[in-house]
């Protein structure tokens, strides 16, 4: 199995091994959404079914929701929780500053909450996710479908008199209909190109009425583990100015990927 495995999915999964570290029996534990962090849930899946590991997991999607009770995990709401040890999930870009875009996956509204509601937010990634500086990405915004024309014209406007390069708004769309968030919300991406003040532009995003949630994180990400494909993986931990290399030698062990992949 190892060798159908992309170098980006073998960087996708050694970042997702590494971050299993952060976690023990007795915490509850974020679990993000998308491809980085469905290799994640099959870790910790994978720890709870063969070592014993006992986590309570708080899903930040229904599709993350469905895999981490298939693999085994106790998955319970972020209401009985309350409050979570560590959330881990992907990224569609970070910075120098650990400030992110997230929501390529529609699912950013519930992302920030959970991470927002965590001790600790990790984050994992290939190296692909590293910019300079966000915006090449389109920046997800979530908005209610009540009034969707005027609250896209605000934006638009608002955009006029902000530091960005680009200012085209797309409605995101699912086939021929409109992509709908967990939340039954619709989602516009801000083709920025280049966000020149990334704080700002979250705040002044969110004031907008018919806004729900930009994903944007500021402050929220502590740690990012990016992975290589070649095993190695770089863990930089802003809280305490760390940066650590570690390398898995475990890509050629058909039998851990065959576990984790099928
Ligand atoms: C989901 O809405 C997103 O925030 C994802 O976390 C992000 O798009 C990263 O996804 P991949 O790991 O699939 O790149």
């Amino acid at each position: 199995m190892s060798s159908e495995l992309s170098p980006i999915e073998k960087a996708k999964f050694v970042a997702a091994k590494q971050a299993t570290e952060y976690v023990e029996s007795g915490m509850k534990v974020g679990l993000g959404t998308g491809s980085t962090a469905e290799w994640l849930v099959q870790c910790l899946g994978e720890m709870v079914r063969e070592e014993g590991l006992k986590i309570k997991g708080v899903p930040t999607s229904k599709r993350t929701a469905r895999l981490a009770m298939k693999v085994g995990i106790d998955v319970i709401t972020l209401d009985e929780a309350k409050w979570l040890d560590v959330t881990i999930d992907g990224t569609d870009e970070y910075d120098t500053d650990l400030s992110l875009i997230k929501g390529g996956g529609g699912a950013h509204l519930h992302e920030k909450v959970v991470a927002t509601a965590s001790d600790r937010m990790i984050v994992i990634a290939d190296a692909s996710k590293k910019v300079d500086t966000l915006g090449a990405f389109p920046l997800p915004v979530e908005v209610i479908p009540f009034g969707l024309p005027v609250t896209q014209s605000l934006i638009e406007e608002t955009l006029n008199g902000l530091d960005v390069l680009g200012r085209e708004v797309t409605l995101r769309m699912k086939g021929d209909a409109p992509f709908v968030t967990d939340e039954g919300n619709f989602i516009l991406d801000l083709h920025l190109k280049r966000i020149g003040n990334p704080r700002q532009l979250g705040l002044v995003i969110n004031q907008i009425p018919g806004v729900v949630e930009n994903g944007l994180f500021i402050d929220i990400c502590d740690v990012v583990i990016v992975g290589h494909g070649d095993g190695r993986v770089t863990t930089r931990d802003i809280t305490n100015n760390t940066t650590n290399v570690v390398r898995f030698d475990v890509l050629d062990d058909d039998n851990i990927f065959s576990d984790i992949a099928d």
